[in-house]
């Protein structure tokens, strides 16, 4: 379906959103209004010119179920850190003169789990590691609804033993035969049984998909469903109210019968916490149910603070097979009292066709205390789209929550209206796509379907490429556990390389208006001494390679696996 160059109303109306709220992202934005800051800042860590020690320790599966009860672990990370970021204590290290001379060396952590009275697992660790794994036996323990407390202690002795704690949780829970998504959260991915519910092994998945309205498109013509499996897609959100009930079953029967896992938005009702009970409960055995969405945009409506999380909470104590996301609209308004209450925050800033500085709706500037432009405190590119992914990572890295909750992107797929005045390319589209993964997204649910079709320059159109990419070429890497990740940015090229070992994995993005050059050495691929056999060409737009380095020009973007 060809999109149309108005936006729907309805559509459009729910766009734009602070219509119908006071405030958009705490900021006034009509022009009888004044401005006012709108608060509820992240709170910025304080730094320290003494090393700390931010130990944490979370098991290395959320839940686990009774038949992985002796293949379970827990993933401990040691790093020094300079910031009184989360859990970050003081730590006086080792000298020199107590370790290997002139390694970088520092000595072990010895480390305790435990539940209560009873030691899960004692291990010695290194100190400034991460991602280590701790075998632990869950056998003696009963698979319930509610999750243990775990406690894990850390001891380094260098004069004399400094002791640290960290708190975790543990979901153990009984065996099933529904739907089951597990996150693995050495890496953040989700893990799931096969769609048709036929049960089978767990493997990892990177869900890419589309939000489609329900009563624009879905109501009215099914098919929009094995349109989006042919694409290449592996996950559908259906966007709420979903009145006809008749025709919601037979949307979930046809996303099943497609292959898409599917995610069950409760947008509309998150805040009414019998209504929540009601639809767990009857959705919540579905065989493709991925994953729960409460609060959408709360930050944006200001919805109340403690809503997600409860929400949540009750989510947990009726399912707990299946993490809940929510999504966050704006750059810097109440982030961590929202994302309390999810396992993943969806990140939805669509800068393509603003205006950042003038709001074409609401006829008022914006700035940092006033205004509306479509994306919270954006520039209106590409760069805005990595700011967001890369600061909401950080953020979950100061609360101590790196491990316990992921980010995700909405790429933007739609555009032409409101305060959007053409809707991206395919190429921008991928662009975003990339950007977000190279700043730690691990899912992306684009907005909206249908969108534009046609040739490789449209979205649909680089879809049928892209999609197979992303899940053939890219995904075995982000779900590696045994993978590192190095970032980097070169004259405005945005570069991500996981190295598995063997291979490394280059994605990379202009987000540069004109058209760089980057040696391979800027990317950690200073060893390439012949491109044609060590450097292989996954998907590229407007990008390839010569001897020495990556040619982009404009917007250029690829994917690449290179190996020594
Ligand atoms: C302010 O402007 C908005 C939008 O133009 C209008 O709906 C509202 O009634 C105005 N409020 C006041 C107090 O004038
Ligand atoms: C330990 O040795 C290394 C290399 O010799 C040196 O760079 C470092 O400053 C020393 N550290 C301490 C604490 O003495
Ligand atoms: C760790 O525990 C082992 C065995 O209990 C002990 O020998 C060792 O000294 C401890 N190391 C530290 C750094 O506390
Ligand atoms: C639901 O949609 C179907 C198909 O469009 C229609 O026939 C039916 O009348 C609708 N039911 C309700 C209650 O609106
Ligand atoms: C979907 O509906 C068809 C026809 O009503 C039915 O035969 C089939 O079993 C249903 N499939 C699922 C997965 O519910
Ligand atoms: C934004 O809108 C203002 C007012 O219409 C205009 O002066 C400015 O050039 C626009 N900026 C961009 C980047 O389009
Ligand atoms: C933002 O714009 C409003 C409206 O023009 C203005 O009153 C306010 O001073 C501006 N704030 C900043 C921080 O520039
Ligand atoms: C591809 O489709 C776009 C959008 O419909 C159109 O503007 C463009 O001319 C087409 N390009 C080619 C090469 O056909
Ligand atoms: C963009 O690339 C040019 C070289 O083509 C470089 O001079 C410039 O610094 C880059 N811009 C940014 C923001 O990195
Ligand atoms: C990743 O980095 C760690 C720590 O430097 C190293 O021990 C490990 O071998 C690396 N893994 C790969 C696949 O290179
Ligand atoms: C790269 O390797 C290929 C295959 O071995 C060889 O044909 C080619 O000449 C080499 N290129 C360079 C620049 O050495
Ligand atoms: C997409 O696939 C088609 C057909 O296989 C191919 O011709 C085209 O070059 C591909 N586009 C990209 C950007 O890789």
């Amino acid at each position: 379906m060809k999109y149309s160059s108005t936006l729907h109303p309805v559509l459009a109306a729910s766009l734009l959103g602070g219509a119908f709220a006071q405030t958009w992202c705490g900021k006034n934005y009509m022009a009888n209004q004044t401005a006012v800051p709108p608060g509820g800042q992240f709170d910025l860590p304080v730094g320290s010119t003494e090393p700390l020690l931010a130990f944490r320790c979370a098991p290395a599966f959320r839940p686990y179920l009774e038949e992985d009860a002796q293949t379970a672990s827990f993933v401990v990370d040691t790093p020094i850190v300079y910031q009184y970021i989360s859990g970050a204590a003081p730590i006086t290290l080792l000298g020199n003169s107590t370790l290997s001379a002139g390694s970088s060396d520092l000595g072990n952590l010895n480390i305790t789990i435990s539940i209560g009275e009873s030691v899960l697992a004692t291990q010695a660790v290194p100190l400034n590691a991460s991602g280590i794994e701790v075998s632990v036996d869950l056998s003696s323990l009963q698979a319930q609804k509610t999750a243990y407390n775990v406690s894990c202690s850390a001891t380094y002795t260098s004069d004399s033993p400094q002791k640290y704690r960290a708190n975790s949780s543990l979901l153990y829970l009984p065996d099933t035969n529904s739907s089951v998504t597990k996150t693995d959260l050495r890496t953040g991915a989700l893990w799931v049984r096969p769609v048709d519910g036929s049960g089978g092994g767990f493997a990892p998945i990177i869900p890419n998909g589309f939000y489609t309205s329900f009563d624009q498109y879905l109501v009215n013509n099914l098919s929009i469903i094995d349109n989006l499996k042919a694409d290449g897609f592996n996950t559908i959100h259906p966007i709420p109210p979903f009145d006809n009930v008749t025709v919601f079953q037979q949307v979930l029967n046809r996303t099943q019968a497609a292959g898409l896992y599917l995610i069950y938005d409760m947008r509309s009702v998150y805040q009414n916490l019998s209504a929540v009970a009601e639809q767990v409960n009857s959705l919540m055995s579905y065989p493709n149910l991925l994953t729960w969405e409460t609060a959408h945009e709360p930050d944006g409506n200001s919805d109340p603070f403690g809503a997600a999380k409860a929400a949540y909470d009750l989510i947990y104590q009726m399912d707990g097979y299946h993490p809940i996301s929510i999504v966050l609209n704006c750059e810097d308004y109440n982030f961590s009292p929202y994302v309390e209450g999810s396992d993943i925050v969806i990140q939805d800033a669509y800068p393509i066709g603003i205006n950042a500085t003038f709001s074409p709706v609401w006829h008022t500037p914006c700035n940092d205390t006033f205004g509306h432009c479509g994306c919270d405190n954006c520039e209106g590119n590409m760069v805005d789209i990595k700011a967001r992914v890369q600061t909401y990572k950080d953020r979950l890295n100061i609360m101590g929550w790196d491990r316990t909750k992921a980010v995700w992107s909405a790429p933007q797929a739609f555009g032409s209206g409101a305060y959007w005045n053409t809707t991206p390319t395919g190429q921008e589209w991928a662009a975003m796509n990339l950007a977000s993964l190279n700043h730690g997204a691990l899912g992306a649910i684009s907005f909206s379907y249908p969108t534009t079709t046609g040739n490789v320059t449209t979205i649909e159109g680089t879809a049928t490429n892209f999609t197979g990419v992303i899940s053939e070429s890219v995904a075995p890497f982000l779900v590696d556990p045994s993978v590192n990740f190095t970032g980097y940015s070169y004259q405005g090229v945005d570069v991500g390389r996981w190295f598995n070992g063997s291979s490394s994995l280059l994605i990379l993005a202009n987000i540069n208006g004109t058209g760089p050059y980057v040696p391979w050495a800027e990317v950690g691929l200073g060893w390439v001494t012949n491109s044609t056999t060590q450097v292989q060409r996954v998907f590229s737009v407007s990008q390839n390679t010569n001897n020495t380095g990556f040619n982009f020009r404009p917007g250029g973007i690829g994917i690449w696996i290179a190996t020594e």
